[in-house]
């Protein structure tokens, strides 16, 4: 049942179904990790995962500093203009990679490495040498893996881009959002459009695949016209992946978004006539729908890993392969290795001392369950292909699934009766026009929002 990318917008549908709900970059998600578990069940997990060498393995590094901070951004990131937070910084993923391949062993071959931050490139290109030489110490980079980083562009030359292509990165995604002068002086980020432009022409020409840009809508001062010319001129660009994000304002948990002035912000008419006319363009342009905010040309691995079933979501988005267990280095950074979860300390003090401490920084997560692992397969299958098979869920889980589900089917009702999602004996399908709902359908197979229902901190899901 793998459905074909195509997006219907049906304001009235997302009128009465939108609300708030999560991404499901996990399930469980985030919000349900919790303090009982600690730095002595990841440890575990990990030697557990010592047994298993040729289980696919990826890393995440997390880089949180930036120069300067965009009074839009809701990522874990660290202000400082002191460029020598990175060579400390480094010394702790240093002592952190040692703690984890002494219970994983050394050389386990990995076949994801992704860069996020914060800002990645905020470290010198000899501090990328120091990290990627301890990273060929204790792991193996297959030849044919997918290794991406995330750049701003104001941080970037086309000469820098050579240097981080030198290392094996092979896969890159340009922060810009918008390319309208006010709307970057409202949000304390001006870059200009020849700049990005020339480092999408370079990312291309020294062989990076899968050139991603970052737009976001929603932003202050946004009109509909400003906006249009933001997407065309990205088009004009051609990247082969777009990943148009709703701006998640939530002053109350990022400080920075207190300098926006609210009155600048686009009403809910506006939001939506902003993503209907970037999605028209971008489908005109053949850009295809891959699921949430992505999309990507119908040639881009992502786009044919949905159309063959096999597109995956964690914490880096979306994934033309299952990445496996994803060890996550850096404050912050959530892993996920067999059946857990487990996040890093937020603070870069709580990070350090526990280093020192020669402890993994580990501060909460969670053990998934059976339950957990069958939800995650449910939500998983919809937020990738927007399709649940029944038959196929129970051949990899010991369960009648209708049976199992009769309570998120009935309560699914109304979303069929209104046609945004279609149930039958083989599974539940969700309709062109219930796309921009998946994270609604999923919802009905999250256990947690049953118990607790969902907070004022999950973003607008439409
Ligand atoms: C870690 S940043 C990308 C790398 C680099 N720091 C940069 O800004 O170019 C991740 C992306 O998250 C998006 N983002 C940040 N805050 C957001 C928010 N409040 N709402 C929606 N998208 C947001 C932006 O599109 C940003 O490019
Ligand atoms: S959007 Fe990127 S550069 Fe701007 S503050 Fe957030 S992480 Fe830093």
């Amino acid at each position: 049942m793998n459905a074909p990318t195509q997006l219907v917008i049906d304001p009235a549908l997302l009128e009465r179904f939108g609300g708030r709900g999560p991404r499901y970059t996990s399930y469980p998600t985030a919000d349900r990790f919790h303090a009982g578990f600690t730095d002595a069940d990841y440890l575990a997990a990990l030697r557990e995962r010592a047994k298993r060498r040729d289980d696919p393995l990826g890393l995440y590094f997390h880089i949180p500093f930036c120069r300067t901070i965009c009074y839009y951004c809701g990522c874990n990131k660290i202000g400082t203009k002191h460029q020598g937070k990175s060579a400390e910084y480094i010394t702790a993923l240093t002592s952190e990679i040692q703690l984890v391949t002494d219970a994983i062993g050394i050389g386990q071959t990995i076949r994801h490495l992704h860069f996020g931050g914060g800002t990645p490139t905020f470290m010198l290109d000899s501090e990328f040498t120091e990290l990627f030489e301890v990273i060929h110490k204790h792991f193996v980079m297959a030849p044919d893996g997918e290794y991406s980083i995330e750049v701003d562009p104001r941080t970037v030359t086309p000469e820098r881009l050579k240097v981080l292509r030198g290392f094996g990165l092979n896969r890159i995604s340009l922060g810009i959002q918008d390319f309208d002068a006010e709307v970057q002086r409202a949000v304390n980020r001006v870059q200009s459009y020849e700049q990005s432009r020339a480092l999408i022409a370079a990312s291309r020409a020294e062989g990076f695949h899968s050139v991603n840009v970052d737009l976001i809508y929603g932003l202050p001062l946004q009109t509909v016209a400003g906006f249009q010319r933001t997407v065309e001129l990205t088009i004009a660009a051609r990247p082969d992946r777009v990943a148009l994000y709703h701006y998640a304002h939530l002053p109350k948990l990022f400080m920075p978004q207190r300098r926006i002035d609210e009155e600048q912000l686009p009403d809910a008419a506006t939001r939506g006539a902003l993503f209907e006319m970037a999605t028209r363009l971008f489908g005109e342009a053949g850009y295809v729908h891959l699921g949430l905010d992505h999309f990507a040309l119908a040639n881009d691995e992502l786009a044919v890993a949905q159309r063959e079933g096999r597109l995956h979501r964690n914490f880096q988005g979306y994934c033309s392969h299952d990445a496996g267990d994803i060890i996550a280095l850096g404050v912050s950074s959530i892993s996920q290795v067999g059946s857990v979860y487990a996040q890093n300390d937020k603070t870069l003090t709580g990070y350090y001392e526990r280093l020192a401490a020669n402890r993994l920084p580990t501060v909460r997560g969670i053990a998934l369950a059976e339950d957990d692992f069958l939800r995650r397969d449910a939500i998983q299958a919809l937020m990738c292909g927007f399709a649940l098979d029944w038959q196929q869920l129970e051949a990899r889980h010991p369960v009648h699934a209708r049976e199992y589900f009769a309570d998120a089917i009935e309560s699914l009702g109304p979303m069929r009766e209104a046609g945004a999602i279609r149930i039958d004996e083989s599974g539940i399908e969700v309709e062109p026009r219930g796309r921009l709902l998946v994270r609604a359908v999923a919802m009905a197979f999250d256990r947690y929002l049953r118990e607790a229902p969902p907070t004022g901190t999950y973003s607008k899901i439409a």
